[in-house]
């Protein structure tokens, strides 16, 4: 199976950014360790990361050709983002929605997102583990439905 797991705007800056809210590992720490566990899962491993809406887009259309599985953090623009939204539904993978931290709590603006109700599920406030998380469950319901 491939699992395609998706970045947004300022991940790749993680690491250095508010590292009290993000932590401290870097997102290619985070894809490393994302990549071996994909490995003992079985699992091809892609990763895409942009700071554009319309490159996600873009990328987002092209997982209708051989992605089975998106694991993705929108960042900002799951607050914002209407075409996001619009771009996941008009492919048919299935995906999981990850927060690094838990948006909950946080500003009243990060509480709403686009993506919640159309995806599969939804992992917040557990850190870069939420990735590892995503990748269990993704497996899990790939094992399950095909
Ligand atoms: C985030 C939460 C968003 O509100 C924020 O804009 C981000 C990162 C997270 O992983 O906790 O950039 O998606």
């Amino acid at each position: 199976h491939n699992v395609l797991v998706i970045n947004g705007p300022n991940l790749n800056r993680l690491g250095l950014r508010q590292p009290h809210i993000y932590g401290s590992q870097t997102l290619d720490e985070i894809i490393e360790s994302l990549t071996q566990k994909a490995e003992s899962l079985n699992i091809a491993l892609d990763h895409f990361q942009s700071n554009a809406e319309h490159e996600l887009i873009d990328r987002i259309h092209q997982a209708s050709e051989k992605t089975d599985f998106i694991i993705i953090n929108p960042a900002a623009f799951t607050h914002t983002s209407v075409a996001l939204r619009d771009a996941l539904l008009s492919i048919d993978v299935p995906f999981i929605e990850v927060h690094l931290s838990n948006i909950h709590s946080r500003e009243p603006f990060r509480h709403h997102s686009y993506l919640s109700d159309i995806a599969e599920g939804v992992i917040c406030g557990c850190g870069p583990q939420g990735y590892a998380m995503a990748l269990d469950a993704a497996a899990h319901f790939l094992a399950q439905n095909n």
